[in-house]
């Protein structure tokens, strides 16, 4: 049998919500499903990839092949792809975050279950998460070769995906449309862009999720292909 494309590559995913706690009952989350995510992992695994998979909290198996290391916070899970990405042998090849990482996390979480009483509602001071794409995106030695993003957006997904790939300093932005009715938060359905630095974006079909994962894989085994020319 031909080798598979990625065999010999490393590659980091995240996927999935965070978790982001109030008190030891209490989270903030959003409705990432962490589909999308784990089919990349999986994708870039049947291609030969050796895949560290960081995974939020999610119900979906942990794909075959597949090393999972399972987190609930954006602080755990910058942690989790920082340490899967930089190894004594050197970064990642390839660094995929699909997950849904929630923009913010409560400043100080409650060690106790907050009480309802007579005060009113409490009120949450929020604090900034640290930008996991961002961070991985950095330019230096650590840097993986290849370095994906994802962006969901409502409207205008080409504008803001192409902001978002200048602003997070990667190389691909895969841009789907999560507007209400497009049935993408939680379905099995995806519709995206694939946006390379100084290409022209490519709009693709709708797919299943595993097929955008598959086709993304492929994506990147081809840059990948020392045989391929540019
Ligand atoms: O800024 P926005 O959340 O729209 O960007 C989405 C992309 O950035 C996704 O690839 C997501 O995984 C990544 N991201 C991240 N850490 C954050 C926020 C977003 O890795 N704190």
């Amino acid at each position: 049998a031909a080798p598979k494309p990625l065999a010999g590559r490393r590659a980091v995913v995240t996927s999935g919500p965070t978790h982001e706690p109030i008190d030891p009952v209490r989270y903030i989350a959003n409705r990432s499903s962490g589909k999308q995510g784990h089919a990349v992992a999986a994708a870039l695994a049947a291609l030969g990839a050796d895949v560290t998979l960081i995974s939020g909290p999610v119900t979906l198996a942990d794909p075959p092949g597949v090393r999972v290391v399972r987190v609930e916070t954006a602080a755990e899970m910058l942690a989790a792809s920082l340490a899967a990405v930089q190894t004594p042998a050197g970064p990642a090849d390839i660094a995929v975050c699909a997950a849904a990482v929630a923009d913010w996390r409560v400043a100080t979480a409650a060690g106790d279950k907050v009480k309802k009483g007579p005060d009113g509602p409490p009120t949450l001071a929020l604090a900034e998460n640290p930008d996991i794409l961002a961070t991985l995106s950095q330019p230096g030695p650590r840097r993986p070769r290849l370095v994906v993003g994802f962006a969901a957006e409502t409207r205008d997904v080409l504008t803001y995906a192409a902001a978002k790939l200048a602003k997070k300093g990667c190389d691909w932005i895969v841009a789907n449309d999560v507007a209400t009715g497009t049935g993408t938060f939680g379905g099995d359905d995806n519709q995206v862009h694939l946006l390379r630095r100084d290409a022209a974006p490519e709009a693709w079909p709708r797919l299943s999720k595993t097929a955008v994962a598959q086709r993304l894989a492929q994506a990147i085994a081809d840059t990948f292909d020392p045989s391929a020319t540019a």
